[in-house]
């Protein structure tokens, strides 16, 4: 399948490198694909040009443009941008390209502008896949993935334990569809529970505080959520 990243940061190279692996087209994205991203404590991220340059090396389908390449290049399209700058990301992506699509949506709404740890722009009453999905009504908005690191995203099996991963989005079929192939079947997790429409986003995203409190309580991202039911 051919997959367009709107984004090049950490989540995308993680998401495209995955992807690659596993035979799909990937395209990567930015606003400058040339320019690489100092992320302070975490290092350097390649450019998305860097990126696709090295997993092409590697004998991978891979490619890097803008958010309007990625968009037009996907039959699926993940947005893994800054949540704060999402909606201009998918703007530019162009809503023809993203017309009748399923679009991934991993992103948080966080403000960083008071510093460390980010709080929400946004929450309770609203979140960013509602957002997301009422720019885009004729794209089909699934949030998965949003709640734990990169790393486990694309491999929940580095966990001692199964963990649980989410959907939530407006249209069943795209729900189905992204925890069957998506998350079943490409990236391995075999709990996936489905929260149902996209007001469920709320509390998706209202995950970030706790999860920030938790990576500074164990020392560590390599964590997740696991939902234990009784009878
Ligand atoms: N890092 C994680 O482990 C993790 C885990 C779960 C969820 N998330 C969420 O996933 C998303 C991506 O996270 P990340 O850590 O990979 O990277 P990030 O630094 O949050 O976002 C990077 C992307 O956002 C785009 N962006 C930044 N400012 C922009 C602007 N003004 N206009 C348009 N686009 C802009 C960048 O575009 P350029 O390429 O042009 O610079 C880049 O592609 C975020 O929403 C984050 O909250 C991250």
């Amino acid at each position: 399948m051919d997959i367009g990243i709107i984004g090049s940061g950490q989540v995308a190279q993680t998401l495209a490198g995955k992807l690659l692996e596993l035979g799909h087209g990937v395209m990567v994205s930015s606003r400058d694909v040339t320019a690489a991203k100092d992320r302070g404590d975490w290092g350097v991220i390649p450019s998305a040009g860097e990126f696709a340059a090295a997993q092409t090396a590697l004998g991978r389908a891979a490619a890097a443009g803008s958010f309007a390449d990625a968009a037009a290049f996907g039959e699926l399209i993940i947005n893994a941008t800054a949540g704060e700058h999402s909606l201009d990301a998918l703007q530019s992506a162009g809503t023809s390209h993203l017309h009748g699509k399923i679009l991934v949506d991993v992103a948080n709404p966080l403000d960083f502008s008071r510093g460390m740890p980010p709080t929400l722009l946004f929450c309770n009453t609203d979140s960013l896949g509602e957002r997301i999905q009422a720019a885009l009504p004729d794209t089909r908005v699934v949030k998965a993935l949003n709640t734990m690191n990169a790393g486990v995203m694309i491999d929940p099996g580095q966990l001692p334990e199964e963990t649980t991963v989410f959907v939530a989005g407006d249209d069943q079929k795209a729900r189905d569809w992204v925890s069957a192939e998506v998350l079943t079947a490409w990236f391995g997790w075999r709990h996936v529970v489905d929260l149902g429409d996209m007001t469920a986003a709320r509390g998706l995203e209202m995950w970030m505080p706790l999860w920030l409190r938790l990576w500074g309580a164990t020392g560590t991202g390599v964590m997740n959520l696991k939902v234990v039911t009784g009878a």
